[in-house]
């Protein structure tokens, strides 16, 4: 790769003039692809001296016609002994400019270079038969290069010979799929009808095809622009090692976008702590002051931070965005489908961890485009989920039209990738201000809006409240076990256990009653501060008590939600669960709540249940309809 002088600080754009154009060649299987690469490095010169006789010979020694695929074939078997070369890249040039071939040979193989990041390409050639036509492949290659970014389109209507040249034919498939990308959203420069293996339109314009008045391929290809460069972007920096040395830590990693040079002071994402680069030491040369995108360096800091593997490095000005939760379109291709609730591993530049699917929010066809949004919990193959996915630790992203190398990743099942996806949504956080409007991010002091973005959910005292009977503990515990499935950090304070503890020394008058709550209360705030539910189940007679609880805990800015589980008098006292209340008529025990001693009902609780008409299932389904979204991290207090 062509580098700019290392001494010149502002050297983007004379850079990004100097990079060659990287396209990617996608087609059905049998349309001709491979014929169109051959077929373009011989016609600009590009192979190897003696190249194509070799293969000539070769054909005719095994009594079969020379195809330009297998000059491509010969070319990548050798680029494949070769380890000093990447093999995914072909180049040739056009007096214009260089070009990077990536190739793709399959659906699968696309997708996972694609996303492993080596080959963001600026623009790609979709190669269709002229006697097939639009094949279901050719609208999910499509689907998936919109999918990636990738905007600019030029469609090559191939084997024209096989179609006698006919301008209907190609007017129909033209028209067929220009409807089809414009639907995706994309640039469709050009069809140019083409014959890869006779070399019609593809250097020189075709005499048998006089009726085209647009480009050949090369032309088509010429008038293309390279897509914004990375170096343009602002700095991602992804580690992926640390190395020791003494005292000395090189952190070595490859840089993404942007660029950074010694002096600059860096973020490292996750844990956010900066440093300032000491020095640069790029493998194989000596150290340089500065280093860009496409870079793999290894740098040292002023300060010894702990930097890990996955580590994003950027600067404090364009921070990326930190998640543990993300919206992400994701495409799958794999028969086994994706299942929420399923664990599986994300990848991200150089960041792996386990995720799950919180829910399908929408499901589309990649060939049909057709979209639901009925209630799933599976994404098949070849379909694009639009999902919120859930990660176990946080994730350093962008979203993908910002910075595309740090919003795409790949979903890994068992070491297989499964699917690839970008995302979007994400609010980026302006880090040199102070205050923290975003729920993503992880600020010096650990709000409560952080703790959400940790465990998926806010923090909430969930206050019930009824007669002794009514049914309080074994909601609760139903509650508790339903929010523990969902993956929620939960715990059920109860009068049985807290009465046993806490407030052993307290008794049923109505002074211990008071406190009984008060203290209960506080409890209650301080464990929806740390971000539980608390669910709590206390008889809790009176108002002015259960109005102090609510108090307490917004004062602590937690959610609080009073549950009235209703039943009545008689219908408890039938219950008699532990035999109180026929104690309380024999009067043996004392100032029993609803024999001899008050309950006021609740007026205005935010949920009631009446336990005498709805089994505990339904009771619960109730209080889940009404708390879940009050839990959601995307609510804020502001
Ligand atoms: S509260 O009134 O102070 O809120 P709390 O919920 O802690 O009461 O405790 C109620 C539980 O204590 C009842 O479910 C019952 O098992 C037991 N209990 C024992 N004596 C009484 C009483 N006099 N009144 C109510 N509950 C009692």
């Amino acid at each position: 790769m062509t580098k700019g002088s290392p001494q010149s600080g502002i050297r983007n754009r004379q850079y990004s003039a100097a990079l060659p154009l990287k396209t990617v060649f996608v087609g059905h299987v049998d349309h001709g692809k491979s014929t169109l690469i051959g077929r373009i490095l011989h016609d600009t010169d590009s192979l190897p001296e003696g190249k194509i006789e070799l293969v000539k010979k070769a054909c005719e020694a095994e009594g079969m016609e020379f195809e330009f695929a297998f000059v491509l074939d010969a070319l990548l078997e050798e680029q494949s002994q070769n380890i000093t070369i990447d093999t995914t890249e072909i180049r040739f040039k056009t007096p214009r400019r260089q070009y990077i071939i990536i190739d793709a040979p399959g659906h699968k193989e696309f997708l996972k270079n694609m996303i492993t990041g080596a080959s963001r390409a600026d623009a790609a050639v979709l190669v269709i038969a002229a006697n097939e036509g639009v094949r279901e492949q050719s609208r999910r290659h499509a689907y998936l290069l919109g999918l990636l970014g990738i905007k600019q389109v030029i469609v090559v209507v191939n084997k024209m010979d096989l179609a006698d040249f006919s301008q209907e034919t190609f007017g129909q498939i033209e028209s067929e799929y220009r409807k089809f990308l414009k639907e995706l959203g994309f640039d469709a420069r050009v069809f140019v009808p083409a014959s890869a293996k006779n070399g019609e339109n593809i250097a020189k314009s075709s005499a048998k095809m006089k009726w085209h008045k647009g480009p050949t391929v090369l032309e088509a290809l010429d008038l293309l622009e390279p897509q914004s460069a990375d170096v343009d972007l602002p700095l991602r920096f992804c580690v992926q090692d640390v190395y020791r040395f003494d005292e000395r830590r090189i952190i070595a990693g490859r840089i993404e976008t942007g660029q950074l040079k010694v002096g600059d002071e860096l973020v490292f994402s996750p844990a956010n702590k900066t440093s300032k680069v000491h020095s640069i030491e790029e493998w194989g040369r000596n150290g340089g002051k500065d280093a860009i995108a496409g870079d793999s360096v290894g740098i040292t800091l002023t300060e010894q931070i702990f930097v890990e593997r996955g580590y994003v490095g950027s600067h404090q000005t364009e921070t990326p965005i930190e998640a543990n939760r993300i919206h992400a379109d994701v495409f799958w291709i794999v028969r086994e489908p994706m299942r929420s609730g399923q664990l599986y591993d994300l990848r991200l530049a150089t960041q792996e961890v386990k995720c799950e699917i919180v829910s399908i929010d929408q499901v589309m066809d990649s060939a049909t485009l057709q979209t639901s949004t009925d209630q799933r919990d599976r994404l098949e193959r070849n379909e694009v989920g639009r999902l919120t996915i859930q990660t176990r630790s946080p994730l350093v992203i962008d979203n993908h039209e910002r910075i595309p190398n740090l919003g795409r990743f790949v979903i890994v099942d068992d070491g297989h990738i499964c699917g690839g996806g970008t995302i979007f949504g994400g609010v980026y956080t302006d880090r040199t201000v102070a205050k923290s409007k975003n729920i993503f991010w992880v600020e010096g002091k650990i709000t409560a809006e952080a703790r959400a973005a940790r465990t998926g959910h806010r923090g909430a005292v969930v206050w019930f409240t009824g007669l002794s009977g009514a049914g309080k503990s074994t909601i609760a515990q139903a509650l508790e076990r339903e929010l523990f499935g969902r993956g929620m950090h939960t715990y059920v304070l109860d009068g049985d256990n807290i009465r046993h503890g806490l407030n052993s020394n307290l008794g049923f008058s109505p002074e211990d009653r008071v406190e009984n709550i008060r203290r209960v209360s506080e409890v209650a705030k301080l464990m929806a501060d740390s971000g539980v539910v608390a669910i709590t189940a206390f008889i809790s007679p009176y108002r002015m008590d259960r109005r102090r609880a609510r108090e307490i805990a917004l004062e602590g800015n937690a959610e609080f939600v009073e549950v009235f589980v209703d039943a009545p008098l008689e219908v408890c006292e039938a219950r008699d669960p532990k035999s109180l209340y026929k104690k309380a008529r024999a009067g043996e025990i004392r100032q029993f709540t609803g024999i001899d001693a008050p309950y006021e009902p609740p007026e205005d609780a935010e949920i009631v249940v009446r336990t005498d008409r709805q089994t505990v299932n339904e009771s619960v389904a109730v209080i889940l309809e009404g708390l879940l979204p009050r839990l959601s991290p995307e609510q804020t207090d502001e």
